[in-house]
């Protein structure tokens, strides 16, 4: 019987539009590892916040990447990200000076393309579901499973103040759509869900219906 590849979910979309719980969800029903990419892209921010460097300042940012060890691995079925020696904590990923600097540093090409090596490395020998916002256009470019999940931004507002958290999710969503290097988009061939109003249970039973094996 011939092979089949491992299954690439890539789920995209704005802040605060459900991609996470929604990506959780899937990757649990199917057995398979879940990452959020934007926790990476938090872990380095907090890490440059802790170390002191001005995220503005680029090359202070780049000098504190190239002395950076990341470790990714997993956590039962959950994607783990260590950054020199420190796991962060879910309160420490979500910090609202965290919330007010990623989208800067996850502009820097550099520092994405360091991320995206290790992503990939997700996909190469097991299944996974990845969340983002260049999953489906750079990440995994390949996989026929991409999904966007977008909401009303007033549904998305609400979403995070529910959450108690403070994250200004209309301008870090401007700052990730308008950046040069790999801008949150619908990528082609993606299949869009707005999870406006659906639970978090119907998308993830929408987007397990439309799953293909290759
Ligand atoms: O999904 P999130 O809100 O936790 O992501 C935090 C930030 O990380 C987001 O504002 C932009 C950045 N990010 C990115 O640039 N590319 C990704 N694939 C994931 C997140």
């Amino acid at each position: 019987m011939e092979e089949s590849n491992p299954l690439i979910i890539a789920i995209d979309g704005p802040a605060a539009s459900g991609k996470s719980t929604v990506a959780r969800g899937v990757a649990q029903r199917l057995g398979l590892v879940f990452v959020s990419s934007g926790a990476m892209y938090r872990a380095f921010t907090w890490w440059v916040l802790e170390n002191g460097v001005d995220p503005s300042d680029r090359s202070a940012v780049l000098d504190l990447l190239n002395r950076t060890e990341f470790v990714c691995g997993k956590d039962g079925r959950e994607g783990t990200i260590d950054i020199g020696g420190k796991r962060m904590t879910d309160a420490e990923l979500s910090a609202t000076a965290v919330n007010g600097s990623v989208s800067r540093i996850a502009s820097i090409p550099e520092v994405r393309e360091r991320l995206v090596a290790e992503q990939r490395r997700y996909g190469a020998d097991s299944g996974v579901v990845m969340e983002g916002r260049d999953i489906g256009s750079v990440v995994f470019p390949d996989t026929p499973n991409k999904f966007y999940i977008d909401a009303a931004p007033e549904v998305r507002a609400a979403r995070r103040r529910a959450q108690g958290i403070i994250d200004s999710v209309s301008e870090r969503d401007r700052m990730d759509s308008s950046r040069s290097t790999s801008p949150l988009l619908i990528p082609e061939g993606a299949v869009l869900v707005d999870s406006s109003h659906l639970t978090a249970e119907e998308v993830v039973s929408r987007v397990i219906d439309m799953i293909v094996q290759e």
